[in-house]
């Protein structure tokens, strides 16, 4: 099926698409969760679901100004789907606020990776970044114009680093979920990322076929289809259709039900549910072979993908260990030696004996 499924990329001359959303707090802070006790926190309608709709406002309230944001934030947005897509409609979505765009932190070694990653250059057109304050988006657009996009969210900062679980958090996180969901409503398929990754390889080919929904996961049991696999949310596959529409308007609508849980807890909570069996969604996990992490112990360089910097407390630390996987695989990659493979990411492993709550 892979085999297939290559095949018909390359005949398309497939260029994988990137929309990256990488929410500042990504991965390693879901690894967080089970060290710290979450606090539940009402969480705010931050809009409705459908589309890309801005929260309503009755017109009597509603500055003039406002109404040209929003529609230009969405003729902006619509514009940049549209550059970056690929034939298929895909892209590659990150997501960063100000502590991951400033100057070699994460959003500079993520960018870099796709440079030395072996044939990932190509991926970087598909690439949209969406900011989630004003300096990360005056960043993005310094080094990487045309593809960011400022998603407004009305009285929240998510600029700084943040307390794991805390509330400005957990709505990012949110919001987050919300805007994926909008792109499929807009027609387009999605790679989600977490911005603290670095590619190595094309992780389109190794994409299951004919499947909606496909999400890494921090350890693989060797089954794709078993959901006793933890989904990661920061690495996901979506493919836009009814049923990821409905499976994503779901998704959100369940933070309800599960008050003070962040979006990767709750999909693990309703990812056996009856109504997402009955809606047909499609799921499946991604193995760690290709999607790697750094809660693992060993890796195959001769086979990893993209690497995630979770499982590390503390932007300094995981910045300085994904650069040293760029190191090791560029070592790897010149010279062809696999003996010595990835060296294990030493300031993330001693930033989690610390366990200092810190999201970066
Ligand atoms: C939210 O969207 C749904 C359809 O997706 C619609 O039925 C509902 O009326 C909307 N709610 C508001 C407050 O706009
Ligand atoms: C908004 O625009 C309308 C006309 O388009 C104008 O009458 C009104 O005074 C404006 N309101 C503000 C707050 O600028
Ligand atoms: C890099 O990509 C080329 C073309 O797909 C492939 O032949 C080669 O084996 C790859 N090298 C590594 C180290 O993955
Ligand atoms: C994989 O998991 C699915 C769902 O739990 C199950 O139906 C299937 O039998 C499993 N396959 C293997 C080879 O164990």
């Amino acid at each position: 099926m892979l085999l297939k499924l290559q095949a018909k990329w390359r005949e398309l001359k497939w260029i994988a698409s990137l929309l990256v959303l990488t929410v500042s707090m990504s991965l390693f802070g879901y690894h967080l969760a089970s060290f710290i006790q979450p606090q539940p926190l009402p969480l705010p309608q931050i809009s409705n679901f459908s589309a890309f709709v801005p929260p309503l406002i009755t017109a009597k309230q509603k500055p003039n100004d406002t109404d040209n944001t929003e529609a230009d934030d969405r003729r902006n947005l619509a514009r940049i789907l549209r550059e970056a897509s690929t034939e298929e409609k895909t892209v590659i979505v990150t997501m960063m606020n100000q502590a991951y765009a400033e100057r070699d932190s994460t959003f500079d070694v993520f960018l870099e990776s796709f440079r030395f990653g072996n044939g990932t250059e190509r991926l970087l057109r598909h690439v949209v970044v969406v900011c989630l304050d004003d300096k990360s988006y005056s960043r993005c657009l310094e080094v990487f114009p045309r593809r960011c996009f400022l998603l407004r969210t009305t009285g929240i900062d998510f600029s700084g680093e943040r307390l794991f679980m805390k509330g400005d958090y957990l709505k990012m996180m949110w919001r987050r979920t919300e805007f994926l969901g909008s792109l499929l409503s807009l027609g387009y398929n999605f790679l989600f990322t977490d911005m603290d990754t670095v590619w190595l390889r094309d992780p389109f080919p190794r994409f299951i076929a004919d499947v909606d929904f496909q999400i890494a996961c921090d350890r693989f049991n060797g089954n794709s289809s078993d959901t006793r696999n933890y989904a990661n949310g920061g690495f996901k596959y979506v493919i836009a259709n009814p049923r990821t529409i409905e499976f994503y308007n779901y998704w959100y609508e369940s933070r309800l039900r599960f008050p003070g849980k962040n979006e990767q807890d709750v999909i693990n909570k309703i990812k056996n549910d009856r109504y997402i069996k009955k809606m047909g969604l499609k799921m499946r996990f991604l193995q760690t072979t290709h999607v790697g992490n750094f809660c693992q112990q060993d890796w195959d360089i001769t086979k990893v993908c993209v690497m995630h910097g979770n499982c590390c407390i503390g932007q300094a630390n995981k910045v300085k260990d994904l650069r040293q996987v760029l190191e090791d695989w560029t070592n790897f990659f010149a010279n062809g030696d696999r003996k010595r493979g990835f060296r294990q990411p030493m300031n993330c492993r001693s930033s989690l004996r610390r366990k200092r709550p810190h999201i970066g």
